[in-house]
C-alpha cells in the first residue's frame, strides 16, 4: 500500500514553491524596511504556554492543539505566545525598549481541512513589543497592506476595538444579558459558550446567530475613555497613512489575549476562509505570562491563503521557472568530463548551468535544454574537444557561434560569463 501524506498536511511542490519563495522574499524586504528583525522559536512548547495565553476556553486550546499529553508539550498553533515566551526568557526588553520581531514558519491546528484551511499551515507573524502608541497599530496595518499590495493580492481591512480589562467586563455582562433573552435562537455552540466566551456569538457563522447579533449591544459603545481615545487615534493615524479600512463591530478574535485594537485582512475569494491575515493588541499578556508589564501588538498572515489568492488573482506571474543560462550537451565520456568541470566553474561565477550525465543522443539532450528553458546550449563532442572549439547555440535565434575550449575551464567560464552579460 502506498503511503500518503496525513490529511491536512500538504506538500509544497517545486512549481508552487516558487510563489512561496516570492512571498517570503517580498515579506522579508518589507519587514526590514519597517525595522523588523527575525526571530526563530521552536515548533514545540510547554502546553501551558498556549493554554495561558490563547485561553482555555478557545477552540484552539479546547480542541485543536496537537499535544503530547504525557510530555506536557504541544506543537505551536500560532507564533505570538512562543515569541513572548522567548522575549521574557531572554530579557529582550533590556536590550531595546521596543522590539520589532517577525517569524515565518509552520503552525499546527487540528481543524477540519478545507480550501485555505490546513492542519499544518504557515504564517508570517510580526510582533512589536513595548510600544503603546496608536500610531504603531496603524503602522503595522499599513505594513500588512503594503505587503499584500506588493504581492498583487486585493483584500479589505476591517478594524475593531475589544476594549480593555476596565471596560470589557461591563460589555460582556450587557452582551450576556442580551443573549440570554434570545437563548433559544442561538446555535448550540453559542449557547454552550454563553457565559464562558459570549463574545464569540458576535462572529458566529450560524444564520440565526448572525441575525440576532445585529441588534446586540456594540462594544464600541462600551469603551472606557482611554480605549475610545486610542481607537479614535488609530483611525486618525490610518487616515494619515492613506490606508483604507472599515470598522466591523462584530469582529472578535479566536484567541483570548486581545485588548483594544483588532484587525483582519479579509477576502471573499476563498469561500469560507475569509481572513488572509489578522491580529491586534495584547497589552496585558506579557505580564500575565510572568514578564515585564509591557504592551504589544502584532498580526499574522496565512501563507497558504496568500498563495491561493495569488494564484487566483495574478496567475500569469506564477510558476515561471527561472531560466537556465547554459546547458552543455556533452557527447562522449571525455567531453562529459571536460563539461562537468566547465559547468562547475560556471556555477561558481553565478551562472545557472546544467548538463546531462547519461550520455544520451544530441537530440535528446537538445530536448532537455528546451525543457530547462535554457538561453544557450554549448555542444561539445569528441571532435569539438579535439579541436578545442565548442558550438554555442542561442536557443532563441538558433544562431550558432564558435566557443573556445581553451585555455583552462575557469577561463572558459569567465568568457561564458562575459558572453552572457553582453
Ligand atoms: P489567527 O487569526 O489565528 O491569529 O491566524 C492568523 C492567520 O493565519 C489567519 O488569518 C489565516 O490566514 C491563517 N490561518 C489560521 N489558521 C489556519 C489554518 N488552519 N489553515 C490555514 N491558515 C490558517 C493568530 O494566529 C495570531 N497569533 C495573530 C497575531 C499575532 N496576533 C497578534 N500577533
Amino acid at each position: 500500500m502506498k503511503i500518503k501524506a496525513i490529511n491536512g498536511f500538504k506538500d509544497i511542490l517545486p512549481d508552487a514553491a516558487l510563489s512561496w519563495q516570492r512571498i517570503e522574499q517580498v515579506a522579508r524586504d518589507i519587514f526590514a524596511r519597517f525595522g523588523m528583525r527575525e526571530i526563530r522559536t521552536p515548533l514545540l512548547e510547554k502546553t501551558e504556554l498556549f493554554a495561558r495565553s490563547i485561553g482555555e476556553a478557545t477552540d484552539i486550546v479546547e480542541k485543536e492543539m496537537y499535544t503530547f499529553a504525557d510530555k506536557g508539550i504541544t506543537m505551536r498553533p500560532e507564533a505570538t505566545a512562543s515569541i513572548l515566551r522567548a522575549f521574557i526568557e531572554h530579557g529582550m526588553h533590556v536590550q531595546r525598549p521596543v522590539q520589532r520581531l517577525y517569524t515565518i514558519g509552520p503552525m499546527f491546528r487540528h481543524e477540519r481541512p478545507q480550501k485555505g484551511r490546513l492542519r499544518q499551515f504557515h504564517q508570517m507573524d510580526v510582533e512589536v513589543i513595548g510600544a503603546t502608541e496608536p500610531q504603531v497599530d496603524a503602522e503595522l496595518m499599513a505594513m500588512g497592506q503594503l505587503l499584500l499590495d506588493s504581492l498583487g493580492v486585493s483584500v479589505s481591512l476591517e478594524i475593531n476595538s475589544l476594549g480593555c480589562p476596565a471596560c470589557r467586563p461591563d460589555f460582556r455582562d450587557k452582551l450576556i444579558r442580551y443573549l440570554k433573552q434570545h437563548e433559544e435562537s442561538l446555535c448550540s455552540d453559542c449557547r454552550r459558550r454563553l457565559t464562558v466566551n459570549p463574545l464569540r456569538a458576535l462572529d458566529c457563522k450560524d444564520r440565526n446567530c448572525k441575525a440576532l447579533v445585529q441588534d446586540a449591544p456594540s462594544i464600541l459603545d462600551s469603551l472606557c475613555n482611554d480605549c475610545q481615545v486610542h481607537f479614535t487615534s488609530v483611525k486618525h493615524a490610518l487616515d494619515l497613512l492613506e490606508v483604507t479600512y472599515c470598522v466591523n463591530r462584530f469582529m472578535v478574535r479566536g484567541l483570548d489575549y486581545y485588548t483594544r485594537t483588532t484587525f483582519e485582512f479579509i477576502t471573499d475569494a476563498l469561500g469560507a476562509q475569509s481572513a488572509v491575515g489578522a491580529g491586534g493588541r495584547y497589552d496585558g499578556l506579557l505580564k500575565q505570562l510572568g514578564g515585564p508589564d509591557l504592551p504589544g501588538i502584532g498580526f499574522a498572515l496565512g501563507m497558504e491563503r496568500l498563495a491561493l489568492l495569488m494564484e487566483q488573482q495574478n496567475e500569469h506571474e506564477l510558476h515561471q521557472q527561472p531560466a537556465t543560462d547554459l546547458f552543455i550537451a556533452a557527447l562522449g565520456p571525455q567531453a562529459a568530463e571536460h563539461s562537468s568541470l566547465l559547468v562547475h566553474h560556471c556555477r561558481k561565477l553565478g551562472i545557472k548551468a546544467a548538463m546531462d550525465y547519461s550520455g544520451r543522443s544530441l537530440k535528446a539532450q537538445m530536448k532537455q535544454a528546451g525543457r530547462l528553458n535554457s538561453r544557450f546550449t554549448l555542444i561539445i563532442g569528441e571532435t569539438e574537444l579535439a579541436e578545442k572549439e565548442g558550438v554555442l547555440r542561442d536557443m532563441n535565434t538558433q544562431k550558432q557561434q564558435v566557443f573556445s575550449l581553451t585555455p583552462s575551464a575557469d577561463k572558459q567560464a569567465k568568457a561564458m560569463a562575459n558572453l552572457l552579460a553582453a
